[in-house]
């Protein structure tokens, strides 16, 4: 059995917490109301300590030959109007749209199976990314990034099952920036893609409840009605407040961050229902689930796209289920929505990607496109804090209590609920943050350093001494480097090559960006009202870095190329664009170019890191793309 004290030490990661919520603030809160049974917490009680342990022994998968089939004969799986590939963040939105049209039959292919009670509890989203919902990709060895890390290999957690990463992220509802979608658009000369037009799209998706009344909100830009709820976390957390109130010293202003100026310190907006993870599939598929026009099958492995290489145009797909290998035919389109590893994976094992890679592989080569050429994604590193603020504790029970009744630590990934979006010296765009700090509570922990793949002995170095602390990550968000997806070889059960390659621009931008990421932590510390509770920055000297003056400019650096790692947040293998000659993937109707039927529907298309988090736009995408569609054959309403 897991007394708290080890919950706290597991659960409790990087972007995680722990609990630091005033106890009375929980029993005064008004939803609570009947009395959860002993029944029910019992069985909460032994899942969350039976995952706890699987989590601890969990070994990556290294490959998909569990998906492998017994033998080569292809069965027929019959025809439908639509295939969807990967029932995503996207791929579940798209899907559910598109089976509003009754008389349209959808094939939703997804490799992952249903999620359980386990992966829809927010708080454990770093013990769900050590179960079978997550793909378990890292990187190729890096060289200016994830240093730190086993092997110098960043990890690149991806959802695997019905709501795809959307069941291992950490809810947090963001737009990005209404200057991301202007440059977008001026890139696909296209001006749907402007954010005064796409707007309309993200109000279309959401339901709003605005469950805390004192955070900030503004709804010019925001909608209830939709089919994907959104909230806050309950109750407000302190620190969150102090870390309001210290922005505030700073001059920096409390905003809603997906309303007017994103720039400022903000309450997040999750994708929290009733304390419960509301990812894409539990607000889009499970509502239509019996429509019977929409055919879900998971544990179903795509392995390729088929392209007629004469007329160019998609076909269907093959897949992999229970053992055996099947074919089902696409009459109007293939949509991809495998995500940013696997979409470009998918497409090269298709024959759409570079000539000389695709040759170099022995796939025949259907399209020459710049697939998986410019893999981008936010950067994020964590410096840890020490403060006299002294939190109460609470039992794994009465966590679970809380759960059940809808608020507590347990419902939200990081129940500080904070972020703020600065602008640092380097940037002139007025308006346009290019970092982001979130402060989250941290506890050094066996999960902790499994979730992010740490060294032991960085991570003994970095956390030894620590027992709980406050953490500030800075997330970089516009950031220049790039990397790239490949493939090992045409075996379509073999991981594709990942090369993150973050923090590795010429000019330098990315880490400077980074350090000035620091500079703003320098003056947070600083208020009277962090100095009240006493913050206490406590890095240690790295001995990777001892070449380096503690704390110089140059210890950062070296800090920040072994402590940085990718953020989760992929985006651009398979970008939209105005030309192929750009490099684009796809136009903005997010169409393949040069084949027929076939579009890349996820985060893949979304063309640079944005000023904000992926998953709400991938959900606009999706909606875009339905209605875009449904245009197009004419049975729009
Ligand atoms: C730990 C973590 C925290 C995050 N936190 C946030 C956050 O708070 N806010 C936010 O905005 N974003 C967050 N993100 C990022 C966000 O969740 C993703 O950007 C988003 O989910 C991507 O959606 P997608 O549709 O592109 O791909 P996915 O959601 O990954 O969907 C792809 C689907 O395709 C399936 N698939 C892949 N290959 C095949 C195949 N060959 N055959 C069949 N199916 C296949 C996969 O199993 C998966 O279900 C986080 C991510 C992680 C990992
Ligand atoms: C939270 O703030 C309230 C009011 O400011 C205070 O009474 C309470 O003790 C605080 N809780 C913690 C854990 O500091
Ligand atoms: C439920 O558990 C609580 C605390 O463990 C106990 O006080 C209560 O009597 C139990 N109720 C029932 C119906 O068993
Ligand atoms: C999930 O939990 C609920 C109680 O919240 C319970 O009724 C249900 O049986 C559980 N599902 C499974 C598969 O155990
Ligand atoms: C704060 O908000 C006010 C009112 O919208 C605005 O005039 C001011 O420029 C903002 N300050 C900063 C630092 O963004
Ligand atoms: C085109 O496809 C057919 C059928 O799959 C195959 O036999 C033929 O070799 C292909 N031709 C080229 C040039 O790849
Ligand atoms: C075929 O594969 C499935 C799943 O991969 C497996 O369960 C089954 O036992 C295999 N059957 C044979 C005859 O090998
Ligand atoms: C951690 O806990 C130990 C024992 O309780 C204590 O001696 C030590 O000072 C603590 N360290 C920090 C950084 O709080
Ligand atoms: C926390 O530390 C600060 C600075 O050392 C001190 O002024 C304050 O009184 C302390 N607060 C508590 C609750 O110990």
């Amino acid at each position: 059995m897991f007394t708290f004290r080890k919950i706290i030490f597991t659960v409790c990661v990087v972007l995680s917490t722990i609990v630091l919520v005033d106890s009375n603030v929980l029993r005064n809160d008004a939803s609570d109301g009947d009395d959860v049974d002993n029944e029910t917490v019992d069985y909460y009680e032994n899942l969350i300590n039976s995952e706890m342990e699987k989590a601890m022994k969990f070994k990556r998968p290294t490959s998909a030959k569990m998906h492998e089939p017994n033998d080569t004969q292809i069965r027929d799986f019959g025809s439908f109007d639509f295939i969807v590939i990967g029932a995503g963040s996207t791929g579940s939105v798209i899907a559910s749209r598109l089976s509003e049209i009754l008389g349209w039959r959808i094939l939703l292919l997804e490799a992952g199976k249903y999620p359980n009670n386990f992966t829809m509890i927010p708080g454990f989203f770093a013990v769900q990314a050590m179960t079978e919902y997550n793909w378990g990709f890292v990187s190729v060895p890096q060289k200016t990034a994830c240093l730190g890390a086993v092997g110098k290999r960043c990890v690149v957690h991806r959802g695997k099952g019905i709501g795809g990463t959307s069941l291992l992220n950490q809810l947090i509802y963001s737009r990005g920036n209404p200057i991301d979608y202007d440059r977008w658009s001026d890139l696909l000369v296209d001006p749907t893609w402007r954010y005064e037009n796409v707007l309309g799209y993200f109000k279309k998706s959401e339901d709003f409840h605005k469950t805390n009344q004192e955070a900030p909100l503004d709804w010019n830009y925001h909608a209830a009605g939709g089919k994907w709820y959104t909230s806050f976390h309950m109750p407000p957390n302190n620190l969150t407040k102090i870390f309001l109130k210290a922005n505030e010293e700073l001059g920096v202003n409390v905003t809603d961050y997906n309303g007017k100026d994103e720039l400022g310190a903000t309450v997040l907006q999750l994708n929290v229902k009733n304390g419960r993870r509301y990812d894409q599939a539990t607000a889009f598929i499970q509502p239509v689930n019996s429509r019977e026009n929409l055919i879900i099958s998971p544990e179903s492995y795509v392995i390729k796209i088929e392209i007629n290489n004469q007329t160019k145009l998609t076909t269907g797909v093959l897949f992999t289920k229970n053992g055996k290998l099947y074919r089902a035919k696409a009459n109007k389109e293939v949509i991809l929505s495998a995500g940013a590893v696997s979409s470009p994976q998918l497409l090269m094992l298709s024959g759409i990607g570079p000539r000389a890679h695709l040759q170099s592989n022995n796939i025949p080569v259907v399209e020459d496109l710049k697939v998986g050429s410019s893999l981008r994604d936010h950067v994020f590193c964590a410096l840890q804090f020490s403060t006299n603020v002294t939190t109460p504790h609470s039992t794994l029970k009465g966590l679970i209590t809380d759960y059940l009744k809808g608020y507590g630590d347990l419902t939200a990934g990081n129940p500080l609920d904070a972020a703020a979006w600065y602008q640092t010296k380097l940037d002139k765009t007025p308006g346009y943050p290019d970092i982001e700090i979130i402060p989250t509570s941290f506890t050094p922990s066996d999960i902790g350093r499994k979730f992010l793949q740490w060294k032991p002995e960085t991570y003994k170095e970095l956390n030894g001494k620590l027992n709980k602390t406050f953490s500030l990550t800075i997330v970089l968000l516009r950031t220049r480097s790039a990397g790239t997806v490949r493939l090992p070889s045409n075996n379509p059960y073999a991981y594709p090559l990942i090369d993150c390659n973050a923090l590795s621009d010429k000019s330098d931008r990315d880490i400077g960006t980074m350090y000035e990421g620091i500079e703003m932590i320098r003056k947070l510390t600083r208020t009277p009202t962090f100095a009240k509770i006493g913050l206490t920055l406590e890095t240690r000297p790295l001995s990777a870095c001892s070449a380096h003056e503690f704390q110089s400019k140059g210890f950062w650096r070296c800090y920040l190329r072994h402590l940085s790692v990718p953020a989760f947040h992929p985006v651009g293998t398979c970008p939209s664009g105005a030309s192929p000659a750009d490099g684009a993937v796809v136009d903005g109707n997010l169409k393949v170019f040069g084949v027929g039927n076939l579009r890349v529907v996820d985060a893949s298309v979304i063309p640079f890191t944005m000023a904000g988090h992926p998953n709400a736009v991938c959900t606009m995408i999706a909606e875009k793309i339905a209605d875009e569609i449904k245009f197009e054959r004419n049975v729009f309403e």
